[in-house]
């Protein structure tokens, strides 16, 4: 259900029929303001410009000729030239009883229709580095990333999740001979990688201080990529504990990533002679102070100076760049892909500029295949800088998520007095990872924020708690009307302007769930979810359900667009990685 796309195509076949060309915008928003109707057609004037003719004339013939019979109720003219659109009550309360029925509360499936086919869309999201822990960085990727393919999954695209993790390169010359001077002295591995950070640090310290050891390092990174078995071996023991490391972050944060969605950077190893051959062949890579480079012309700086993006080092050793441009190929040529979404901070946006013009160069990339890096900002302390630990160090991401939890803890605590201890846990742990997420989810996704505590635990403004509670609230009001909501999918009856301004809403998700995977911006869908919710609380307040003196059908109606809001701020927060409960 898309009222905006319905009303679209109404407007524009009245304003072909009023003499206007095929392809004229006719502008469709949603009003900002009661009085301007529930949607507003403003492509009037652009079209009246473009032929010189007056707005207000060309309008009125347009409203003639746009036929809303049923849909409507009023069509006013206003202004130079906007039409402004009163949607009809019954129409809203049919449209509701449709999505009422449907598991996807009305969202248009991909297939559905021939113009809106099923896509294959490649994400490429979290990419811890396994060498390290996984820190506050890779919080944002993991979890923007996440909600983006729920949201397509449920718009029912195909899609692929690539975790491109930085499991490869010259550091793991360094941690490998740590590992085995440690195995050798009879350690267990996974004590020994009990802590990455800790463990990364005392192979550094070895490698700039320690005589012979760093020649010992770069001895095995030979050996790594000569594929040694021994040297293999022991690789692939140091990424599958940090890869646990990772896997147990994933479910603390209810996110989707799985074993299977590994393809890390060593993956594409095999591949990039052959990547750096093709770039050779056509022209592209060059030799230039015995590396090799491309330079970029399209991306010249003011003195006419090409971008160098470097492919080989001098040495012969591969980079990261070499990596992406073999992932641009596989991800076309082998997983089909018809758009591929990769989600990092904002440091890296000109890598990844680099890489798609030299990708589409060399022809790793077609044309039609469609090359989105989503970069975001930075997390800040309160004091306006990256957020970091009080002594200066990165924050772990497991160690903040357990702060999360204990936070949360004392919050519900405070709230209900009566929980058990496990119940106490339970909630806890929805809120606390809830609250995380949604904090970082609802922000503009590249602007840096401030991580804030207090903000993200509050009851009060947009929040996941003010969710999770609007949702069990509703909940709480099916157990005191003693009704299942699975009873609830009809009888519905829009009169005050609050049930109008909730059905409305509730017919809008489909706009919202496009923003989200056209712009890759979950906070659209954050934002949606807090509007609903604040006029669920307004209807709530305007329109009682369980005060007496309220007729059943009343009651009924009620009752049931409040099922339907609790549908949708479910289905909502599960796309955000957010679990909601029946009582909190
Ligand atoms: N591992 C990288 C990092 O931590 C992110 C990888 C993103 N994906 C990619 N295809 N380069 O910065």
């Amino acid at each position: 259900m898309n009222i905006k796309q319905l009303l679209s195509e109404k407007v524009l076949a009245a304003m072909v029929a009023a003499g206007l060309p095929e392809d004229t915008n006719p502008a469709l928003s949603i009003s900002t303001k009661p009085q301007f109707g529930d949607y507003q057609a403003n492509g009037v004037m652009g079209a009246a410009k473009k032929l010189k003719t007056n707005p207000r004339e060309l309008a009125t013939k347009v409203v003639e000729q746009l036929d809303l019979d049923g849909i409507a109720s009023k069509i006013e003219l206003a202004g130079p030239g906007f039409i402004n659109i009163h949607l009809d009550q019954h129409w809203l309360e049919q449209q509701l009883a449709t999505i009422a029925i449907d598991e996807k509360l009305g969202v248009a499936q991909r297939g559905d229709s021939a113009a809106d086919k099923v896509q294959t869309v490649v994400v490429d999201y979290s990419a811890p580095n396994l060498a390290k822990e996984m820190h506050v960085g890779h919080l944002r990727s993991t979890i923007i990333g996440d909600a983006v393919v729920r949201a397509l999954e449920f718009r029912g695209d195909k899609v692929i999740r690539q975790n491109h993790m930085g499991d490869w390169g010259t550091q793991f010359g360094m941690l490998l001979a740590h590992l085995s001077d440690k195995l050798q002295a009879n350690e267990v591995a996974e004590t020994a990688l009990s802590d990455l950070e800790a463990f990364y640090r005392e192979a550094k310290v070895r490698f700039d201080d320690e005589e012979g050891f760093a020649d010992r390092a770069r001895d095995y990174v030979v050996k790594l990529q000569s594929g040694d078995a021994d040297c293999a071996t022991l690789w692939q023991q140091f990424i599958d504990i940090s890869i646990a490391h990772s896997e147990e972050i994933y479910q603390k944060l209810n996110v989707t990533l799985t074993r299977d969605d590994i393809m890390g950077e060593s993956a594409y190893n095999d591949d990039l002679p052959k990547v750096i051959e093709a770039l050779t062949e056509q022209g592209l890579a060059v030799e230039d102070q015995g590396a090799k480079v491309v330079f970029i012309e399209e991306m010249a700086n003011k003195d006419g100076e090409p971008s160098v993006f470097i492919v080989q080092k001098s040495g012969g050793g591969y980079l990261y760049s070499t990596t992406d441009l073999s992932a641009c190929r596989y991800r076309s040529n082998k997983l089909a892909a018809d758009r591929i979404v990769i989600f990092t901070d904002a440091r890296q946006a000109l890598h990844f500029k680099q890489v798609e013009l030299v990708a589409r160069k060399a022809g790793f990339l077609p044309e039609h295949v469609g090359y989105d890096h989503c970069p975001f900002g930075m997390m800040m302390g309160d004091d306006g800088k990256p957020f970091k630990t009080r002594t200066g160090g990165t924050v772990k991401l497991a160690e903040l998520l357990d702060e999360a939890v204990v936070r949360a803890k004392d919050v519900i605590k405070e709230k209900n007095p009566d929980y058990s201890d496990e119940k106490l846990t339970e909630v806890a742990q929805k809120v606390g990872i809830g609250a995380v997420k949604f904090a970082d989810l609802s922000k503009n996704r590249t602007s840096d924020y401030v991580f804030n505590w207090k903000t993200m635990l509050s009851f009060e403004g947009a929040t996941a708690p003010y969710l999770q509670y609007a949702y069990s609230r509703i909940q709480s009001i099916f157990a005191k009307a003693g009704v299942e909501q699975a009873n609830l999918a009809s009888g519905f009856v829009i009169e005050a302007e609050q049930e109008k301004a909730l059905a409305l809403k509730l017919l809008q998700l489909e706009d919202v769930i496009d923003l989200v995977i056209n712009d890759c911006t979950p906070n659209m869908l954050c934002n949606y979810l807090y509007e609903l919710s604040s006029l669920f609380m307004s209807f709530y307040e305007a329109c009682p359900i369980l005060k007496d003196g309220i007729s059943e059908q009343s009651k009924h109606a009620r009752l049931a667009l409040s099922a339907q809001v609790s549908k949708a701020l479910k289905q909502g927060l599960d796309i955000l990685g957010i679990d909601v409960m029946e009582r909190m």
